[in-house]
């Protein structure tokens, strides 16, 4: 399956999709789904649209990601349609019909405005729709039925999991760009535009802000500020950064030292815990051990360099590893970047609970083949969880004056999209950067 043209798996995809609505349907007693694209909010009193982001549901059956108004109507046992939106506009370039050969698997419709859509499916019987803008008949996206797709979109169909690569790939190719410019002295600002160039997506395309970090910024979780005059050149380099493909994204981080030293150790350290966390996407394992094996490996790896007084299973239990490793170990990767049914224990939506005292880990349910997610490890001097610290009985654990030599290179992370393969995991994003060595080695 792996290298099959995408176009070529997209009708099994459709009759996956078809399989699974069917039965949500047939459980909750609908007739029919409606499914919005939605309409870009408008700013605040101005006649101008923020960037458009669609309905996650909609581009799961249609790759259409950028145009706004139009509408799916799926029944049981039909066809599904498409109601492509044209309008009449002369300020705008309405979008081109879509001709791609996915289009033989549905039928399209082309509706000028909006109202005329309800034509197509008003009379279809008890109708639930999912969106963000309504017509009063049908039922607007009931929890239940949201429950069960989300839950079972946790597992890729093979088209969705060939999307997902071909993300990889294009991340992979921006990341290098960014790396260039890193090393070459330029500031944080050229390094992002540097990599959306590379990877020939807007910044609206992006399925996340970038997070293109040089030194303390780099352990600023969500870093956004992009500066364009910096010391030059920079101790160290950490970009978190994705691409989209027909929807689908990527979410890589990659993190570099300048020079070699202590915190080039500490960046071959975590990626060395992190391959062998990406070793336990298998299926059958529960996502919540993962994460505490995070744990562990990091802090066996912050004992090995200094940082620690303790080894990785007796820091965890203190607390320590959580002030140098704040948030999950990774989430379900999809049609959003965090992809939604992380925390379900199964199709009605109860939570599967977090271990205590991890409240930001996104994904506690137990692998299954097909399902992808992040792998993203971290160690970062962040001020106010040091000072926490520092004032608790932690203190006594942490080797500060070595805390004080790593603090102007500010974090490392590494992260990779990995797939629960039926055999063996599937890392997208290692796979996606050795073909892209291998391309400029030929
Ligand atoms: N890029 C956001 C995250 O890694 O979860
Ligand atoms: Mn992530
Ligand atoms: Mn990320």
């Amino acid at each position: 399956m792996n290298g099959t043209p995408v176009d070529d798996l997209y009708p099994d995809h459709l009759r996956t999709l078809m399989r699974r609505t069917d039965a949500t349907l047939d459980a909750l007693k609908f007739d029919a789904l409606v499914i919005h694209a939605g309409v870009p909010p408008v700013l605040f009193l101005d006649d101008q649209d923020y960037p458009f982001k669609v309905n996650p549901h909609f581009k799961a059956w249609v790759p259409i990601t950028d145009n706004p108004r139009c509408t799916l109507v799926y029944v049981p046992g039909r066809r599904p349609k498409l109601l492509f939106n044209r309008p009449d506009d002369f300020w705008h370039k309405p979008a081109a019909m879509p001709t791609g050969r996915w289009t033989e698997a549905l039928d399209i419709v082309s509706i000028s405005d909006p109202k005329q859509a309800v034509e197509h499916w008003s009379g279809l019987g008890r109708t639930a729709q999912i969106g963000p803008d309504f017509a009063a008949e049908a039922v607007a996206n009931p929890k239940e039925l949201l429950d069960r797709l989300h839950f079972d979109r946790a597992v890729k169909t093979p088209y969705e999991l060939a999307c997902m690569r071909l993300a990889s790939e294009l991340g992979a190719r921006g990341h290098r760009a960014a790396y260039e410019v890193f090393r070459s002295g330029g500031s944080e600002y050229a390094a992002h535009m540097a990599y959306l160039s590379a990877c020939d997506q807007r910044e609206e395309e992006m399925p996340y802000n970038n997070i293109v970090a040089y030194d303390e910024n780099t352990a600023v979780l969500h870093y956004q500020r992009l500066e364009r005059a910096q010391a030059s050149p920079a101790r160290s380099f950490l970009i978190d950064a994705g691409a989209q493909f027909r929807g689908y994204a990527a979410d890589i981080t990659r993190t570099y030292a300048r020079n070699p030293g202590r915190f080039a150790d500490l960046v071959a350290a975590v990626d060395e815990a992190q391959l062998k966390l990406c070793e336990e996407i298998v299926p059958g394992r529960d996502y919540r051990e993962v994460h505490l094996s995070a744990h562990r490996h990091l802090g066996d790896a912050l004992h090995r360099l200094g940082v620690t007084r303790l080894p990785g299973q007796a820091a965890l239990e203190k607390g320590i590893t959580s002030v140098f490793f704040p948030h999950g170990i990774g989430h379900l990767l999809g049609l959003q970047v965090h992809d939604v049914g992380g925390v379900m224990d199964d199709q009605s939506g109860k939570e599967r609970a977090r271990p205590e005292g991890h409240p930001y880990l996104r994904l506690t349910r137990m692998l299954e083949p097909g399902v992808v997610v992040t792998v993203e490890p971290g160690l970062y001097m962040i001020d106010s969880l040091l000072a926490k610290a520092h004032a608790d009985e932690r203190r006594a654990h942490i080797d500060w004056a070595v805390v004080e030599e790593l603090k102007p290179f500010g974090g490392v992370r590494i992260e990779d999209n990995v797939a629960a393969g039926a055999q063996r995991p599937e890392n997208m994003t290692r796979d996606a950067f050795a073909k892209l060595g291998a391309r400029r080695a030929a």
